[in-house]
This record gives structure tokens, C-alpha cells and sequence, in this order.
């Protein structure tokens, strides 16, 4: 998982005489502990008698809520993106995620796969996500930092636990760190945006290859071999365990008289088009249960490249997103009577927008138990984005994509190689 954000110019790290004020203002006033920011700074004789200040302290401590901040990218926003965000809100009280604007991204990895108001839909909806700066700069400046500090009220400023480093060989969190605001997470294991436009080019390859005639095949073999050395190559490294699920799950069932709706899909490769229609369909009810395809079903449907994510991937964006109160990991792709009852669910929808289901070459149709007891309803999707216009924006930008590719393989590989046990999850 990138938050790249320390590659481009950094004219020299000191730190600001007037924000040490600023702390130490607002620290005393709020009467806490130096631990609070870290133990680095010095206090001044509190100007106040014991009595008040305690009472002060009390309804203070109540009030202030511990603002941290997290930036990146997150383009091709995946779970590992999630769960970083997951991690940075619970270092804190109200998490404030600085979204990179295209025009830094363009200038600085080449054009994202995904609009700024894409990501900003994505993020937006993750359910950690308390506030989004929509104009975070690629490589964290000084400026901005004390912008951070000042206007946004930002507490501490998080960081994976891969090192971030400017051109110049510094530290890109050293002032951070040297004021004691800043805090590191661990790493996501198993998932990368490079992997996962690893997997959509491969698809591509092999479709060359399929295709055959042009320019002498890649592979003279029968490619049958190669193929699935390609694809294991981008395969996920996910190992998905129940603990995550927990941490990602709102671990609470529907209410009594909750009108439970239900909303099923592939939701592979998790786009702003999902958000939408997930929020669409929350709002017509209580408790929102979405049905997640197994991956059998996703590649009966849209061939043997899908999904791009697989089913426990696919249940963690999902269940990330705010609109989401539960979800079933592999659920069938007809929806039958046994299934309405046991979730007692009062309304089925479905997208307008979507890319299987559009009732193929005479299948029965999924959806006919709910129909026929009129709990169906069409949701009018809001966005016409889809898994393979995603995916098609990649391919269409392929070499680009692809020489941009190899060059973070190599640097995730070296990641990986050399890293270390780290606690925290
Ligand atoms: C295809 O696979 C074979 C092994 O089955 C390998 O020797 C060969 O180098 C591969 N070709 C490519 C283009 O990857
Ligand atoms: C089942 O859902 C309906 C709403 O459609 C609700 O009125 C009813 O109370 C629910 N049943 C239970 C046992 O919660």
C-alpha cells in the first residue's frame, strides 16, 4: 500500500518558533500532560490555582477531541487503504485524511487511474473517515504541516511503518517526529495498487496472447503454463484472518423492526460507483446486509480473469464503507425464500448499472422470489463507473501503467525482503 508522499522537492526541515507557542498555549490552557504531545517540550509555570484548574481540566478533557491525520493518494483504493485508516482512527478521536490532488499526482507518479472526485467518493465513505482536505500536497511541506497543525487543529500526523524518505536522504515525517506529533501504523500485508493493476495487466497479456497472431506471441509454448505464472505472480497475499473481520465489522445485527435491505454483487475492484449505490440503497432502511458473490460466480459470469480481487478482499471494502451494516462472504447468486426469511429481509435491490445479471442467454432470473413477493425494487445507479471501465482506463494507459509498475515492484520487493516483525495490526 503507497502513501507516497515524500518524492518530490523539500527545502530543509526547522521547526517553527510560534507553533512550539501554539502547543504550549493550548497544552497548558487544556491543562494536560506532556506525555499528551510526547514528553519533547518544556512547560511554563501554569498560571492558574489548583481548584480551577482542575475543573478546567475536566470539562476541557471532555470537549477536545484528539485530531490525527493521515494522507495519500488512494488511487485504486483497496482494503489495505482501509485498514491504514483504521489504524490511524484509533490513535486518535476524529480522523482527517489528506486526499492528493490530480494535478500533484500527474506531476509526481503520472496520471491516477481514478478522478479526485472518484477518490474523494471512496474515501469519503470509508467508515473511519471523519473529515477529508481535498488538497494535500504529494510530499508533506512545512507549510502545509503547520497548516495541519494550526488550521485543521491536527493532533498527530500518521504514517505507515515503510520509511519515507525525501531525495535528499531525510526523514519526509522529521519535524513530526521532532515536535512528538507524530505516530507510525503498520503496514497492510498482502496488498499493494501495484499488484492489484499487476493482476489487470496480466489479464491483458494474456489476452495478446490468446489472441494470437500479432507479433509473435509473447509465449512460442502452449500457453497454458505461462499463464498461470503470470497471474500467480500478482495472485493476493492476502491471508485473510477472522480477527480482521472483526476489526472491519460493525459487530451489531438490526435492531427490532429494523427494515432490513439487501443488495448483492461482485463489488470487485470497490469503485465510487459501489459507494453510490450502496448509499442509495442504505437509505431505504435500517440495516444494509450486502451479498458478496463467491469468486466461482464472479468468473462464471465475467470470465476467468474475475474477480481481480477475491472474495475476502472484496468483503473487507465492502465492509469498510459506511453505508454497510453487514455482509454475507460468498453469498448465492440466487436469492431464495430460506434466504429473505432468515434475514428477514423487506426489500431486495438492484442497480441499474451493473455488469452481470443483465438476465444472459436465458438464465433464470435471480431475482425472481423477491418479484414475485414484490419486495424488488431497481435502484437507479448513480454513477455508470464499473469494474471494467476501471479496469479499461488502465489498460488504455497500459505502457504508462506498465513502466510505472516495474519500477514500484522492485522497490515493494525490496520492502518485502527486508522487513521485519512489527506489533500493532
Ligand atoms: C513460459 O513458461 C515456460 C515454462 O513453462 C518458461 O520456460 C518460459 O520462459 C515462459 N515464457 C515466458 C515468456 O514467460
Ligand atoms: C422484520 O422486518 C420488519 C420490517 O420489514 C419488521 O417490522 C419486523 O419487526 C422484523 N422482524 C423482527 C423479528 O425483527
Amino acid at each position: 500500500m503507497e502513501f507516497e508522499s515524500n518524492d518530490s522537492n523539500w527545502d530543509g526541515v526547522y521547526y517553527y518558533p510560534q507553533l512550539f507557542g501554539g502547543v504550549m498555549l493550548t497544552a497548558a490552557v487544556l491543562g494536560l500532560s506532556t506525555s499528551y504531545f510526547g514528553g519533547t517540550m518544556g512547560f511554563p509555570t501554569l498560571p492558574y490555582t489548583l481548584p480551577y484548574l482542575n475543573n478546567l481540566q475536566k470539562k476541557k478533557r471532555e470537549k477536545r477531541k484528539v485530531r490525527v491525520y493521515m494522507d495519500g493518494c488512494f488511487d485504486l483504493m483497496h482494503y489495505g487503504h482501509a485498514n491504514a485508516l483504521r489504524q490511524a482512527k484509533a490513535l486518535g478521536d476524529e480522523l482527517v485524511v489528506g486526499l492528493v490532488s490530480d494535478e500533484e499526482i500527474v506531476l509526481n507518479k503520472g496520471p491516477p487511474v481514478l478522478s479526485m472526485e472518484e477518490r474523494l467518493a471512496l474515501v469519503s465513505g470509508l467508515k473511519w473517515v471523519d473529515e477529508v482536505i481535498a488538497d494535500a500536497p504529494y510530499a508533506i511541506t512545512e507549510d502545509f504541516m503547520n497548516r495541519l497543525f494550526n488550521e485543521h487543529k491536527i493532533d498527530y500526523i500518521i504514517h505507515g511503518d515503510d520509511p519515507c524518505l525525501l531525495p535528499d536522504g531525510s526523514d519526509a515525517y522529521a519535524l513530526a517526529k521532532k515536535v512528538g506529533r507524530y505516530k507510525q501504523i503498520k503496514r497492510t500485508e498482502g496488498v499493494s495498487s501495484t499488484d492489484i493493476v499487476g493482476r489487470i495487466l496480466a489479464f491483458i497479456e494474456d489476452k495478446n496472447a490468446c489472441d494470437g497472431s500479432q507479433e509473435s506471441s509473447r509465449n512460442d509454448e502452449p500457453n497454458g503454463m505461462n499463464k498461470s505464472v503470470e497471474k500467480s505472480k500478482h495472485a493476493s497475499n492476502f491471508l485473510p484472518t477472522s480477527r480482521r473481520i472483526v476489526q472491519f465489522s460493525n459487530a451489531k445485527g438490526p435492531g427490532p423492526n429494523a427494515r432490513v435491505v439487501y443488495i448483492d454483487g461482485a463489488f470487485d475492484l470497490f469503485h465510487a460507483g459501489h459507494v453510490e449505490i450502496l448509499k442509495s440503497a442504505r437509505q431505504l432502511g435500517d440495516f444494509l446486509l450486502v451479498g458478496i458473490y463467491t469468486d466461482q460466480i464472479v468468473s462464471e459470469q465475467r470470465g476467468p480473469h474475475f474477480p481481480l480481487m477475491h472474495l475476502h478482499e472484496r468483503s473487507l471494502s465492502v465492509l469498510a464503507c459506511r453505508y454497510v451494516d453487514e455482509v454475507i462472504i460468498g453469498a448465492p447468486w440466487e436469492i431464495t425464500k430460506d434466504m429473505i426469511t432468515t434475514f428477514n429481509i423487506s426489500l431486495v435491490v438492484h442497480g441499474t448499472v451493473c455488469e452481470s445479471k443483465s438476465s444472459v442467454n436465458g438464465q433464470a432470473d435471480p431475482y425472481s422470489v423477491p418479484k414475485n413477493m414484490g419486495i424488488f425494487r431497481m435502484l437507479e445507479s448513480p454513477k455508470d463507473i464499473t469494474t471494467t471501465s476501471v479496469a479499461q482506463r488502465i489498460i488504455a494507459n497500459h505502457e504508462i501503467y506498465e513502466k510505472r509498475n516495474a519500477k514500484k515492484e522492485a522497490s515493494e520487493k525490496k520492502f518485502y525482503e527486508e522487513r521485519k516483525y512489527i506489533s500493532g495490526d
